[in-house]
């Protein structure tokens, strides 16, 4: 069946080719770490997915499938279910992202107090959408479901910073600020 036939995106997972690299993702400085202080809280490997998929993105930036491959072994599983939990949740990233990353919350008090206008002069001053990241890297834009601060909206984070009450002018100015 093509795709044009189909109302859905298809995607050849089977004929992924993985990229490589010698050096392993998952280091055994993480593993003992993980081992000592992680794994004991949880009752098996697998109840661990979700802190050890935080654990390797924020070591590693995202989680390229070779490190997918490498954190089904430590949790005795398959790469199948490790990529279905990490494609299931919007915080895990395969692909590699922007030095800073912006969720724009784009729930209900967000959207009613301005994030429309807010995305559209980011994304105009940044030149990409929603998923894409500048070509210089600095960048990646992402929206995001409420951020559990509906009474300060419209809301963002900066990476883990979240930004309340945003002017919108005051907020874009702050981009320039990084570096
Ligand atoms: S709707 Fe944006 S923080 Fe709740």
């Amino acid at each position: 069946m093509e795709q044009r036939d189909l109302p859905w995106i298809m995607k050849n997972s089977a004929g992924t080719q993985i990229e490589r690299r010698d050096e392993p993702y998952f280091d055994a400085a993480l593993r003992d770490e993980l081992e000592a202080d992680l794994m004991p809280k949880y009752p098996n490997r697998r109840a661990a997915t979700l802190p050890v998929l935080h654990a390797v993105q924020n070591k590693v930036g995202y989680l390229p499938y070779q490190a997918i491959e490498e954190i089904a072994a430590f949790l005795e599983t398959t790469p199948a279910e490790v990529l279905d939990t990490a494609s299931f949740y919007d915080q895990y990233m395969t692909e590699p992202q922007g030095k800073y990353t912006l969720w724009v919350c784009h729930s209900l008090s967000c959207e009613l107090m301005g994030q429309p206008d807010l995305l559209g002069r980011i994304q105009k001053k940044l030149g990409v959408g929603p998923g894409e990241t500048t070509d210089d890297g600095k960048f990646t834009l992402r929206t995001a479901e409420c951020l559990g601060s509906c009474g300060t909206a419209p809301c963002a984070l900066v990476n883990d910073v979240l930004h309340e009450t945003i002017d919108t002018d005051t907020f874009l100015r702050s981009l320039d600020d990084l570096n």
